[in-house]
């Protein structure tokens, strides 16, 4: 089987506040998206990275990656994105040879996954799951909620059992042939916000494997904090 990882890298990182596009912001002093690409290369299954740049700046981003080389058995292609996460997806996944028959869909925005995450979501595929999600248990305690307008308290409609819950992070694996048809089949939209989540739409049975907690999404400033912190404890 040959796996190829796609890294949707297009988005602006609008909760992280004004600045550089977020995958190109610095961590550590090398951005974000050069972490997350070294993340997949480090995984001696991955011969393919294909990394998804913001529309307009697929140049740059190329630019930016062959300054930061990988290792000789990984090949590293650039695309342009799109104006959401799953047509940046699609897109990246149109990208790959008919070559490839596993891949991997990981969020530039989890630049510190470990290498030991990465394996085990590609051997959960490899030994035959269509579908493959690393998740964790839940810290907090989950309400479900009447949405109100911003500022007004909103009605508990229900607490799900913690115990039950898993918070999904990526890189989500799956049999390629069964991620592109739910691309395909699956509308913008309709409330998917994971790639596994278009699998299960398509009715194809999903599989949670353990994640890691450094496999974390830089979503708010205060996790570029804790993202410096666990780099500079790897690095003493
Ligand atoms: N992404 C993408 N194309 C988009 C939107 C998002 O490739 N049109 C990517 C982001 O670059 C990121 C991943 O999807 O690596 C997860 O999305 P998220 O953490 O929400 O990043 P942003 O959309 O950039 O952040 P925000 O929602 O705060 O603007
Ligand atoms: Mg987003």
């Amino acid at each position: 089987a040959r796996t190829a990882a796609v890294i949707p890298a297009a988005g602006r990182g609008v909760r992280l506040g004004p600045g550089t596009p977020k995958a190109l912001r610095a961590l550590g002093g090398t951005p974000m998206l050069v972490h997350a690409v070294r993340a997949m290369a480090a995984s001696r299954a991955v011969s393919l990275i294909v990394v998804v740049a913001p529309p307009d700046g697929a140049a740059e981003v190329s630019r930016l990656l062959h300054e930061h080389p990988l290792p000789e058995r990984t090949d590293l292609e650039v695309v342009p994105g799109g104006q959401t996460r799953q047509e940046s997806v699609r897109l990246g996944l149109a990208a790959l040879p008919d070559t490839i028959d596993v891949v991997l869909v990981h969020d530039a925005a989890r630049p510190l996954v470990p290498v030991e995450t990465v394996d085990a979501v590609v051997a959960a595929v490899r030994g035959g799951a269509p579908a493959v999600v690393p998740a964790l248990p839940l810290a907090d305690t989950v309400k479900q909620v009447d949405p109100q307008p911003q500022g007004s308290p909103e009605p508990v409609v229900g607490t799900p059992e913690r115990a039950l819950l898993r918070a999904v992070q990526t890189p989500q694996g799956f049999d390629l042939a069964t991620l592109r048809k739910a691309h395909d089949t699956v509308v913008e939209g309709e409330g998917a916000t994971d790639d596994a989540g278009l699998v299960e739409r398509l009715g194809s049975p999903v599989v949670v494997v353990p994640g890691h907690e450094e496999a974390f999404k830089v979503t708010r400033p205060l996790d570029l904090v804790l993202a410096e912190a666990v780099l500079a404890r790897r690095r003493a």
